[in-house]
């Protein structure tokens, strides 16, 4: 949900700005804007996309000082106002300017009691709010922290704010509240930043602010800094080192991030459950983890598709641990009053690890004392930082909005966690263990792979959905769960309507909407429930709708006849199948999309960090 990014130098800030933009436009890409500290303080903005305002800056927009060593930039995913060139941060006054991730809840008594002063506003968003309440408590107070203090004291919601004052043309002042911030120093600058993508050229090494601190950046002294002061003085931070590359957070090739992301999956996985396994058994190294099979039950906690990777989760540990096992929307959960108990810790599933409904959830769980282990993909974020027990997915960055990586590592280790949780409570031998733990470990790995290498087949049947304007993805049991995650991605990438149904359910209602040529995506991967399966494909051949069916070996000579296109998955095996499965769906999902010609790594309204509630 927006991206920001900020730099004080030895260097034009102008290109530094600019390239943090595009490693931070999966943030958000609705405008973009700068402002540049030099000899004079000038903002740039524009509606569109990051090319639409460097157009502008080429042209010498607003006098602009292209050699300036200092600056803030932003990326917008429009919450208060439309996607327009006066509601593109940063929002500026004759004093400073201002760029803002998050929601400020309380901006229209600010603008309000602002107006009263004298104020007048030109935009309609949230963050000129703060932006002028910065500005009027500065007139007053001309101390850039003590002002950032006092307006953050009047601030309801969540951000990220970074300020550059006229009279301070070499510094930077930030704070947060419920948004990411992360900052550097190099000795060629200091710089700030919403995610670690945009910091990978310059540093693997950063500090993240703890909330309300205020944050300075400084290139005024002998060496570029970042202090960090709270209400009782100056604190130090420990130093997160990030064991990413550049390379891996560029397309290196591809067309698509997703497409490269997408094959990716498999060594993300290795690279996930390899660390985990000792002397063949899966060993998590946190008594929270090592002990679950103790508790009575549990329960998942996520949004989207970390929460499609919880609902396979939920399905793997309930057949194989017999631990009951419910799965939450984190959005919901914290709003419905929930019933906790300690013995029924709380897992929380999350990429970015810094999604506002999950981080929620979270904080209200710790809050009435319940065990919380996080499994995220950004080490350091706040997910991972304020969980009992933090067990990391090693996908690599995620840039494409549409997660497909994360969710094969999410997934595969959900699957571990159910053999884990099976072997503590007895349920299954060492040798039954160790058996699934390799087939986890290395086997699974290695049929994602060959389930990439199926390809050709995907794009032949994507060329099919593109035409088609509504889609339907069936299954059962894991492969209802599946199908769920193959319905959201199909919509959320190529914006054909797609709904998963259960295959049973089918009949009690949505069978109505079953025509001529609609597709239909079966996904059958369990040998106990192929038989259903087919007489549910039977059902909608028999209303013309067209049964794209992704199958195993397994369950082949069952549910092929029954369908007008079959994907054979390399592998049967029931944890693994059904996460070859989804990797199909989503891999038909993005051919589909490329086929049509969306903007497949940026979908329309789409944020990848949903900072937001
Ligand atoms: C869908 C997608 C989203 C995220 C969701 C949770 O492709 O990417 O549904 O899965 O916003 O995000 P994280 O995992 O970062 O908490």
């Amino acid at each position: 949900m927006c991206g920001i990014i900020g730099y004080t130098g030895t260097k034009p800030v102008c290109p530094i700005l600019i390239d943090g933009l595009r490693a931070l436009e999966y943030r958000g890409y609705d405008s973009a804007g700068v402002a540049l500290s030099g000899k004079t303080l000038t903002t740039v903005k524009r509606a569109g996309r990051i090319s639409v305002l460097e157009e502008a800056l080429a042209a010498g927009e607003a006098g602009a000082d292209l050699q300036a060593p200092c600056g803030i930039a932003h990326t917008r995913w429009a919450t208060h106002g439309a996607p327009t060139d006066a509601n593109a941060h940063p929002h500026a006054t004759d004093r400073l300017a201002l760029v803002h991730n998050g929601i400020i809840e309380n901006d229209r008594a600010l603008r309000r009691e602002l107006e009263e002063k004298g104020y007048v506003f030109n935009s309609e968003t949230d963050t000129e709010a703060a932006a002028k309440l910065i500005d009027s408590i500065y007139a007053e107070t001309p101390d850039p922290i003590a002002a950032i203090r006092a307006a953050a004291k009047r601030l309801e919601g969540a951000y990220a704010l970074a300020v550059v004052f006229a009279d301070r043309p070499k510094q930077i002042y930030a704070i947060r509240r419920d948004n990411p911030l992360i900052v550097a120093a190099t000795a060629e600058g200091a710089f700030l930043a919403s995610d670690i993508p945009a910091l990978l050229p310059h540093t693997k090494d950063y500090y993240r602010p703890d909330e309300n601190e205020i944050v300075v950046l400084d290139a005024e002294g002998e060496a570029p800094s970042v202090r960090f002061f709270g209400a009782e003085g100056e604190l130090t931070h420990p130093v997160c080192t990030v064991n990413w590359n550049v390379e891996q957070a560029e397309k290196g090739g591809y067309d698509h991030f997703m497409r490269k992301e997408l094959g990716e999956g498999p060594e993300g996985v290795r690279r996930t459950l390899t660390p985990l396994v000792r002397d063949g058994l899966p060993a998590f190294g946190l008594p929270l983890m090592d002990g679950l099979g103790k508790m009575r039950s549990m329960r998942i906690v996520a949004c989207g598709t970390a929460m499609h990777a919880g609902l396979m989760g939920r399905a793997f540990i309930e057949r194989l641990a017999r631990m009951p096992v419910t799965v939450e929307i984190a959005s919901e959960f914290r709003y419905r009053n929930p019933i906790l108990s300690p013995d029924e810790p709380i897992l929380l599933l999350s990429q970015s690890g810094e999604t506002a409904d999950t981080l929620a959830a979270l904080r209200l769980a710790r809050a009435n004392g319940i065990p919380t282990a996080a499994i995220v993909n950004v080490i350091g974020s706040s997910v991972a930082r304020e969980a009992d027990a933090v067990l990391a997915t090693h996908a690599g960055p995620e840039i494409a909005v549409a997660s497909t990586k994360a969710y094969a590592t999410q997934a595969s280790m959900m699957a571990l966690i159910a053999v884990a949780i099976a072997h503590q409570r007895g349920l299954i031998t060492d040798e039954k263990a160790k058996e699934m733990t390799a087939a986890l470990a290395d086997r699974l790995p290695a049929a994602l792979e060959e389930t990439i290498a199926l390809e050709e087949q995907m794009i032949e049947q994507a060329k099919r959905l593109s035409s088609a304007e509504h889609v339907f993805y069936i299954g059962r049991g894991t492969d209802y769960d599946g199908s769920v995650e193959g319905a959201l991605k199909l919509k959320e990438i190529s914006y054909i309507h797609s709904e998963a149904y259960a295959a049973g359910e089918l009949k009690h209602g949505t069978i109505s909407l079953i025509t001529d040529g609609v597709p239909v995506v079966a996904l059958s991967t369990d040998a106990n429930t192929a038989s259903k399966m087919a007489s549910n494909m039977r059902e909608v051949r028999a209303r013309g709708g067209y049964v794209l069916l992704i199958c195993t070996e397994a369950t082949r000579a069952e549910v092929e006849p029954c369908s007008d296109a079959c994907i054979v998955l390399p592998e049967s095996d029931p944890m693994l199948a059904p996460i070859c499965g989804v990797l199909t769906e989503h891999m038909i999902a993005y051919h589909t999309a490329r086929v049509m010609g969306c903007d497949v790594d940026k979908p329309r309204n789409l944020a990848k960090s949903v900072t937001v509630e």
